[in-house]
């Protein structure tokens, strides 16, 4: 299984200006690589790791107990409930927070449905089981009008494209339900009919685009980060910063619509992109983008 290369990692951590005493709070914890150097520019203070993902916390739990004078929370909560995890911990106000979105590369494998390399596993792609819809469930019970919306919003795909593919799974699915991943590759390629030589990224192009657009909806993904920001102010001391790493169009306009013109947040950093040197050790960086803003009460 792949590691998860933290992205922007350097970068983030500069930004949160950390505080020696101070309390952080990760609220993407994945493989950890964020939350541990936050913990090691910390040196004493309080950090709380937040996942979906129980798995990562298990993890994280298991490999942390030796951390001394830094009390660590890891706990198995959407970060939607942001302000409710933090009352619950017993913290009253932070003075960092994080966001790294999307997925990492231990999920991509692990998780039912999150990627087309898994032919046989289930369309599901929940990393929040407490949800109960799953890919299956949109590509079978949608109407064509809201397929064609899931895919323009979440993978810009449009056009001739959209309406063909929109179409595919219309006619596809009076013959048979989806319920593998190896029936949407089918169905793409059905679709598409890309030539595999020589039009093999495209392909992939295609591939990646409808497997996330199905993601980002079945895990209600640009609802929860809404959700988060509208948190931040209750949850957050005066001068605390937050920082938000995307991957995402959607992602991005969220975070503009929330903090641009906002006078209660300061920008300390916008679009900062990764460097060369980080592209060429993790090319799965090359969509990020971090922002960074300073609560200013
Ligand atoms: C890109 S990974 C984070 C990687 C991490 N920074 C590292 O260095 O290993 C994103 C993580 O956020 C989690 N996640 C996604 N949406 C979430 C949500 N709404 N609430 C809590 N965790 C979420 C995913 O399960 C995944 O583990």
């Amino acid at each position: 299984m792949k590691k998860h290369i933290p992205v922007l990692k350097k970068e983030s951590i500069e930004f949160l200006a950390i505080k020696e005493g101070g309390t952080y709070v990760d609220c993407t914890l994945g493989e950890g690589g964020h939350s541990l150097a936050i913990v090691e520019q910390l040196k004493k203070g309080t950090l709380l790791a937040l996942d979906i993902d129980s798995k990562h916390i298990e993890d994280f739990t298991k490999g942390t107990q030796e951390i001394k004078n830094v009390r660590i929370y890891a706990r198995n909560a959407n970060f939607s409930n942001l302000e409710r995890v933090i009352e619950e911990t017993g913290i009253e106000k932070v003075d960092g927070i994080l966001f790294d979105l999307g997925w990492s590369m231990d999920q991509l494998d692990r998780m039912e449905g999150l990627s087309y390399l898994n032919k046989d596993a289930e369309l599901d792609m929940r990393l929040d089981m407490t949800y109960g819809i799953m890919a299956k469930d949109l590509l079978n019970g949608l109407g064509a009008k809201e397929l064609e919306k899931l895919f323009t919003e979440y993978a810009d795909i449009r056009g001739s494209n959209l309406k063909k593919l929109v179409e595919g799974i219309k006619i596809e699915r009076k013959r048979k339900l989806f319920t593998k991943v190896d029936d949407l590759n089918k169905l793409i390629d059905k679709t598409f009919r890309f030539d595999n030589a020589r039009e093999k990224s495209k392909r992939m192009g295609m591939f990646s685009k409808v497997y996330q657009a199905l993601r980002i909806a079945v895990n209600n993904e640009m609802y929860n980060l809404k959700l988060a920001f509208q948190d931040l102010q209750k949850v957050m001391n005066v001068n605390g910063r937050v920082c938000i790493i995307t991957f995402h169009s959607g992602e991005e306009a969220i975070l503009k619509s929330f903090f641009n013109g906002n006078s209660k947040f300061r920008e300390i950093a916008k679009e900062v992109r990764p460097t060369v040197e980080e592209l060429l050790e993790n090319l799965s960086s090359r969509s990020a983008k971090l922002f960074c803003y300073e609560f200013i009460g």
